[in-house]
């Protein structure tokens, strides 16, 4: 009878390593450890014996059984974590090509936005937004241009709510970003260093040099003593930093109803350094925005006393900027979403 349990184990452990699946497991545990198997019969059969015989060969057969029954839950692991059988069945080819992954970019203009952002935030501006959806007091009339003032014809407005609709408050998609200025002076007592960046909106006819919405940056600064000389200054150091060291920069009187005295502000031309060239029409030079002195009636709306401070403001739209630099003839580029366009940047 031992020699009958010896065989049956040795048999069993034999089997077992041959097992190739959790199918062919399964047959064996049933073949040795089932109701019907050798090992449970040889079990039962211990109760013909005599009570010396019963309890060795018992012993024995019980240590049989313990070392199978450990012996198959770890080759259940094993099998359990062995994927080969199944990825032989499966439609999935590992030595195909992985798939890329294509990362996304910062749009061009934000990428210039940033760029701006951080030559102020270098000299001590703050940067603020404001609503694209605007009260016509802040783009028109806290600007120095009530109702029916001829400079509300320089833009082309996209009204929200018509003038009657909305009784006194009218309301409109704002189409510059100097209204931020009047929000921040409002609520804030000089001295004041802001920039505001944002999406600006025109009833325009697109072509290659008009999109009906832009970006702008805005700029204000209010404090004692502050001259034209600052304003100067502070943009010559933007433009030599943004478009090169070498950079020449030109001021020329221009109107604006909400500064005073107000200038346009042009660099010498990238392209042909100021002979004259298709890019500047020939003028040698390329305007990048508008500026001035902060007008007093403007200051006085906020309750900011122009006898004591005075400040000045600027305003530049960003698009422009890429164009220069790369060459783009299209300003609708920037916003039809074309990735062939986008991807370049
Ligand atoms: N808001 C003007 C525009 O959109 C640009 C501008 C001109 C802004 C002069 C200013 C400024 O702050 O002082 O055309």
């Amino acid at each position: 009878m031992l020699n009958q349990v010896e065989e049956l184990a040795s048999k069993a452990f034999d089997e077992l390593g041959k097992v190739a699946d959790l199918n062919e497991l399964e047959a064996w545990r049933i073949r040795y450890l089932g109701r019907k198997g050798s090992l449970t019969q040889i079990l039962r059969s211990l109760a013909s014996l005599s009570p010396d015989e019963r309890r060795v060969v018992g012993a024995q057969a019980n240590d049989v059984k313990k070392a199978l029954e450990a012996a198959l839950t770890e080759k259940k692991e094993t099998l359990e974590q062995d994927l080969t059988p199944s990825l032989q069945h499966a439609s999935l080819d590992l030595t195909l090509p992985g798939q890329q992954v294509t990362l996304g970019r910062l749009h061009p203009t934000t990428q210039i936005l940033n760029e701006i952002c951080d030559i102020f935030i270098s000299m001590g501006f703050q940067v603020v937004e404001g609503p694209e959806v605007e009260w016509e007091y802040y783009n028109f009339e806290a600007l120095n241009m009530p109702k029916d003032h001829p400079a509300r014809d320089m833009f082309a407005t996209l009204w929200i709510d018509s003038e009657t609709e909305a009784g006194d408050r009218p309301m409109l998609l704002r189409t510059h970003t100097s209204p931020v200025q009047i929000r921040v002076m409002e609520k804030t007592r000089p001295p004041i260093r802001i920039i505001a960046p944002g999406r600006v909106y025109r009833y325009e006819a697109t072509d290659a040099t008009h999109e009906w919405m832009f970006c702008q940056v805005e700029g204000l600064a209010v404090d004692k003593n502050i001259t034209l000389a600052d304003l100067k200054g502070t943009l010559f150091e933007f433009a030599r930093r943004l478009f090169g060291e070498d950079r020449k920069i030109r001021f020329r009187c221009d109107y604006f109803p909400f500064v005073e005295p107000g200038v346009e502000v042009a660099i010498d031309c990238l392209v042909c350094r100021g002979a004259g060239c298709r890019l500047c029409g020939n003028s040698g030079w390329i305007e990048i925005l508008g500026a001035g002195m902060v007008h007093p009636e403007v200051l006085r709306r906020v309750n900011i006393d122009p006898e004591i401070y005075s400040g000045f403001a600027f305003g530049m739209g960003v698009e422009r900027i890429p164009i220069l630099r790369y060459g783009i003839d299209d300003i609708r580029l920037f916003y039809s979403n074309d990735l062939r366009f986008l991807r370049q940047f």
